[in-house]
């Protein structure tokens, strides 16, 4: 494990552009391998756990080629066509991964597939899966009825109309591609809206998909054909470097290229309530009815050091912002008024319970927070310590003791720092150029 330290800093000057986005990636590179023919991804994630996505479908048959300019060409083997892999397939750390394959390798009729992962994955539920899954016909056996490694045992499928339990792009997308394949119309429900890419590189790889209220729907098609697909940058990765500017005193950065589809940008709506000054062109929310974008906005985001105030997240607005609560929690820390969010216990289920790296993390800190069985709550603050904090193997925690290193009086020592290659690669580099 390597350890790094993160010292107070000076102001943020200058520009970083955004990382690729990793829940397009995964998509994009799924969408490639489910499809007939070749499609080329450009701006693909070079990073652990898209590296997963493209060696599970090479795993399936499809064949992945790395160009020398990092754009990713997939030749697909088509939505029946995924062979067995010989062995477990391996999704390391990614939960994305996990929980959208089965619903492609539920249709492969008479096949059957192993998944397995890292510890973190060990302990991430599965059965959220597995239930709408074996509702279609597919055969899922996870361990202890709940927990990878689990078999997928591939069936004629059956459309199935669902309402999700908890508010999951990942669950929405497993049934919606299983649902490529299933005989009749398939009908997801959500609690509350979810990131929709899956939804829109559907509908641009010529899907009927229809949207109406809280449902997702979709019949059954012979053949997907994704298009050309560009990847932008990752608003939850750009959080990083925004928080960073928002907190180190007279920072001023402009980060180039960051999704700003709606349903991902919770986290700067959050932010502007606190009091965050970000310039950006922004997606506005659609009206309900619309047709489904078929393609992902970006904008550069122009970001200057603020003043906070506290804030309350509520539970609708939880999904929206799900990777960036960790964020909201240590903005909280420099606010003037308390912070509180709730509704939040899927925070528990991420790649490590980040209800308790957060309070454990940024108490030792210095850090007045409360945890609570749904969320947490932050005093009023000012200022932090600094001292030492254990990323837990997880990529969000170790970036989040990074930025607050920069942001406090002593700096911050991160145990695991390498954790954050899972999601950033270049992380310390590009907060290293703008110091
Ligand atoms: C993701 C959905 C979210 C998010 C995860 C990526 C996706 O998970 O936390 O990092 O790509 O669909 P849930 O669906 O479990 O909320």
């Amino acid at each position: 494990m390597s350890d790094a330290f993160f010292a107070p800093a000076g102001p943020l000057r200058g520009e970083v552009t955004a990382p690729a986005d990793k829940s397009i990636s995964h998509r994009a590179a799924l969408f490639g391998a489910m499809s007939a023919g070749e499609t080329r991804i450009s701006d693909y994630l070079h990073a652990q756990d898209t590296a997963s996505t493209l060696h599970a479908v090479r795993a399936l048959g499809a064949q992945v080629d790395v160009l020398g300019s990092g754009e990713v060409v997939i030749g697909g083997v088509g939505l029946s066509g995924a062979r067995e892999a010989g062995a477990a397939i391996d999704v390391g750390n990614a939960g994305t991964l996990m929980r959208l394959l089965p619903g492609w390798l539920a249709a492969q009729e008479g096949r059957v597939f192993e998944l397995d992962g890292d510890a973190s994955i060990r302990r991430r539920p599965v059965d959220r899966i597995a239930e709408p899954l074996a509702r279609m016909g597919a055969v899922i056996e996870p361990t202890d009825g709940r927990y990878p490694p689990f078999v997928v045992r591939g069936r004629a499928l059956t459309a199935i109309s669902y309402a999700l339990p908890v508010a999951s792009a990942q669950v929405k997308s497993c049934v919606l591609l299983a649902g490529l394949s299933a005989q009749g119309t398939t009908t997801v429900t959500e609690p509350a809206p979810s990131r929709d890419h899956t939804e829109r590189m559907l509908a641009g790889a010529g899907v009927a998909v229809a949207h109406r209220g809280a449902d997702v729907s979709l019949a059954r098609v012979e053949a997907l054909q994704a298009q050309g697909l560009r990847v932008p940058g990752d608003p939850s990765s750009a959080a990083f470097v925004i928080a960073a500017a928002v907190l180190v005193p007279g920072s001023r950065v402009l980060v180039r290229d960051v999704g700003v589809n709606w349903t991902r940008i919770g986290f700067l709506r959050i932010l502007e309530r606190m009091g965050g000054v970000v310039v950006g062109s922004l997606e506005d929310v659609p009206a309900d009815g619309a047709p489904i974008a078929t393609s992902e906005p970006a904008s550069d985001l122009d970001v200057t050091a603020s003043a906070l105030r506290g804030t309350t997240v509520e539970a609708a607005e939880v999904p929206l912002a799900i990777d960036e609560l960790p964020l909201v929690a240590l903005l909280g820390c420099f606010a003037e008024g308390e912070t509180v969010v709730r509704g939040a216990q899927e925070l528990r289920v991420k790649e490590s319970d980040r209800i308790a790296g957060v309070v454990d993390g940024l108490r030792g800190l210095g850090a007045d927070i409360e945890a609570t069985p749904d969320g947490f709550v932050v005093a009023a603050g000012g200022k932090l310590r600094g001292g030492c904090i254990d990323a837990r193997g997880d990529h969000r925690m170790a970036m989040l003791g990074a930025v607050a290193g920069l942001a406090s009086c002593e700096g911050v020592r991160v145990i695991g720092m390498e954790a954050a290659a899972v999601s950033y690669p270049g992380f310390e580099e590009d907060l290293a150029r703008l110091g």
